[in-house]
């Protein structure tokens, strides 16, 4: 009898194990095997269902196999409010205020990946919490021309900066379950006419500086999803594009994940089958762009593809080409068992938020040690301009945020100063763009003041003069052709006049600072006249903190420029031989725009132009001062398939604690084809108490002297004499060192 019981219940666990959970779902299970067992599953219905949206933010999953909706969201530097089902209006939600970490030229500008690590894992808790499987985001399109709208969103001018400080934000962000959607690939470097430039550019300029980050992202980073620019290359619109999308990205670097369209990037249903785009968002087709609502079974990727495999035009080979690396991004994201919860506004993610700001503040200048202020002498501070007092969250285009707080620069020096018992007065100086509210969501500040230029300027010069000392916060903003998207800036220099309220400071007290709020460089002309220079950045939640802790000297700066600074637009590449914006096609809405400064982007074209910026890459200075001594090698002579390491000690030679950035450039004596002078190929940052010394070494490998020989279209390292420069900006690199490539 009780075998026979036993056999019962034995059988009854075998039946019970037999209708359970479908290989799919086996997350013990390999995961093209998942794949594979859950293709076949799907309806052509289905199939077609998950490769475009749904709504303005999701697509579908597939109820009937317990598959949930998939959301993506905005943006690189928080997550973007809830918004209503199709509308980019936010949804007025009380649950999705969120922290606003600095911008991502805010990020590069710390050159330490540790940082990027930190960011990509904060920001992937809160994306998680907001129940988010994708972030859009982070941009690594490369800071061509000063007057781009987006490259507060990007990662500066330079491939190896950009790959290297890429990889571990996407690294840390996945870590949280979140796909990164690394954008936007390719070639959009400029705002103006983004839809409709065409980009005709060399090989070598595409592989050695406009590729690189994304190919890091891809193939160091594993980023699960890449974002079709909306710029067109070779003719063809970037979301649907055979070069760019089947040949470089998905052959030749073995990206396995999710192409995603720009919002209204897909233009043809045709080249959207066959040009490698997966999962398409936001298209307007056939006349949605105002009209029609709810219209999701319109999109390239939706009916139209299903009445071409109805006509037999198409199989369901490319159908399940893309639905595969759909179904595999959901087995990363919304079909795992566990993914950690993730956590909004908390302190940890403040203090992301301030500590990455603080490494990132760039000092550009300082003479007569006019900062850190000294809370000991001085008894009253007056700060002046727009920017100490308006919210920089809200506007700029999709990263726009709805944040719980945002600590405004004179808020956070006030508090700061007045801890030390100083008196803190504060002048307006000028009125830039008194609005602040985007897609809905509104700043609640009221700006206006009806003074004019030269009441504001009186005021500003009367209080200078009773100041101990003086901190201007001005630079750009969140408006319309200043930092934001769809627009570039139309000229250089600084808006609303703050030229004539810093000449006029600068007379009134010789004790003033300058903070430049900006993603992008600016034009500085009273720049020999203004002791104090700092480069503040997009800085989000933490603004007025982070920027008190650098200008008081609770922090020591650290931060470097991860771009150029021209004095003038004529010394920038894409300017004096262009040919930006591009010239307009007869008869057709297309701008060709040649990149025909070629490889000569930023510091390179400032080494082949012997151009004098006013602040080189790589430059920020330091509270206190640092020594380099001599370089060692591990060996002068190297094959291709050696790496080689070299050694400089780095003293801390001031009085107070500080980090340094070693950079390491490489130069290649001689070459059969053109290169620059010399690119960056290593940098450590290394943290010294006063009088410390660091051996800091940098090893490179055959990639750091190789270049895309584009009539082999293969990388070339090509054997002769290298030289090393090393140093703490492109434009002080006092160590030298060679070796020969066998
Ligand atoms: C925008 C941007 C892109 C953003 C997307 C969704 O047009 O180009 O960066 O992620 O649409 O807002």
């Amino acid at each position: 009898m009780k075998r026979i019981v036993f056999l019962a219940v034995v059988l009854a666990a075998l039946m019970a194990q037999a209708t359970v959970t479908p290989l799919y779902l086996d997350e013990t299970a390999p995961l093209e095997q998942r794949i594979d067992d859950l293709l076949p599953r799907l309806t052509l219905d289905e199939k077609l269902a998950i490769i475009h949206a749904q709504s303005k933010f999701s697509s579908a999953g597939v109820p009937r196999l317990g598959i949930p909706t998939f959301w993506t969201d905005d943006g690189p530097h928080g997550v973007r409010p809830d918004v209503l089902w199709d509308e980019w209006e936010q949804a007025g939600a009380t649950n999705d205020s969120c922290v606003a970490f600095p911008a991502l030229t805010c990020l590069a500008a710390t050159w330490n990946p540790a940082m990027a690590h930190r960011y990509g894992v904060a920001l992937g808790e809160e994306a998680r919490y907001r129940g988010k499987d994708m972030i859009l985001g982070p941009g690594v399109n490369i800071y061509r021309t000063p007057l781009n709208g987006r490259n507060f969103e990007y990662m500066g001018e330079d491939p190896y900066l950009a790959s290297i400080m890429v990889v571990p934000y996407v690294q840390g962000l996945q870590s949280q379950g979140v796909a990164a959607c690394v954008k936007h690939y390719a070639l959009n470097n400029n705002e103006l006419f983004r839809h409709t430039t065409n980009v005709i550019i060399d090989d070598r300029a595409l592989h050695e500086i406009y590729l690189p980050a994304f190919k890091a992202a891809v193939q160091q980073g594993h980023a699960w999803g890449i974002m079709g620019a909306y710029n067109l290359y070779k003719n063809i619109h970037n979301c649907h594009n055979p070069y760019l999308l089947n040949d470089i990205l998905k052959r030749d670097w073995g990206f396995d994940g999710v192409v995603v369209s720009d919002w209204g990037g897909a233009h043809d249903t045709e080249q959207a089958i066959r040009y490698g785009l997966d999962l398409e968002f936001g298209t307007w087709t056939n006349g949605l762009s105002e009209g029609a609502r709810n219209a999701y079974d319109n999109y390239y990727l939706a009916l139209p593809y299903k009445r071409l495999i109805e006509q037999g035009k198409y199989t369901t080979r490319e159908l399940d080409e893309k639905v595969r690396r759909v179904l595999r991004l959901f087995m990363r994201t919304t079909l795992r068992d566990y993914r950690p919860r993730g956590s909004m506004c908390s302190a940890d993610h403040y203090d992301a938020a301030r500590t990455i700001a603080g490494e990132g503040i760039v000092l550009l200048q300082n003479k007569g040690g006019v900062l850190p202020i000294d809370t000991r002498r001085v008894r009253r501070v007056l700060v002046v301009g727009e920017n100490a007092i308006k919210m920089m969250t809200v506007g700029g285009g999709s990263s726009s945020l709805k944040v719980q707080r945002e600590v405004l620069p004179l808020d956070g020096l006030k508090a700061r100063l007045q801890r030390d018992g100083i008196e803190v007065d504060y002048a307006r100086g000028y009125v830039g763009d008194t609005t602040g509210a985007y897609n809905g969501v509104t700043t609640g500040q009221n700006l206006v003041d009806h003074r004019t230029p030269a009441q504001l300027i009186d005021d500003a010069v009367s209080k200078a003069r009773q100041a101990d000392a003086v901190v201007f916060f001005g630079g750009l903003n969140k408006s319309n052709h200043q930092d934001a998207e769809e627009y570039d800036r139309e000229d250089y220099g600084l808006p609303y006049g703050q030229n004539e309220v810093i000449e006029a400071l600068a007379k009134a007290n010789k004790n003033l600072v300058v903070v430049n709020i900006s993603g992008n460089a600016v034009a500085m002309p009273w720049r020999d006249r203004v002791p104090a220079i700092v480069q503040g950045w997009f800085i989000g939640s933490e603004a007025g903190n982070a920027l008190a802790d650098v200008l008081v000297g609770d922090v020591n700066p650290s931060g470097k420029l991860p771009f150029t600074w021209p004095e003038r637009l004529q010394d920038v590449g894409a300017h004096a031989v262009g040919d930006y914006p591009g010239t307009k096609r007869t008869g057709e809405d297309i701008w060709d725009e040649e990149y025909r400064e070629g490889l000569y982007v930023g510091y390179r074209w400032v080494d082949k132009a012997k151009t004098r910026p006013a602040f080189a890459f790589g430059h920020g200075l330091s509270y206190t001062t640092f020594t380099l001594g001599k370089a060692v090698v591990s060996s002068n002579h190297i094959t291709a398939a050696d790496s080689l390491t070299v050694t400089v000690p780095v003293t801390n030679t001031g009085s107070c604690a500080g980090a340094e950035v070693v950079q390491l450039y490489v130069r290649d004596v001689k070459s059969s084809m053109p290169r620059p002078a010399k690119e960056l190929k290593g940098f450590k940052k290394v943290y010294l108490q006063p009088g410390q010394t660091a051996q800091v070494s940098i090893t490179i490998g055959r990639d750091a002297l190789s270049y895309y020989d584009d009539t082999r279209h293969q990388w070339v390292a090509e054997p002769g004499d290298f030289e090393l420069l090393l140093g703490t900006a492109s434009d002080r690199l006092p160590v030298k060192a060679k070796f020969t490539l066998e």
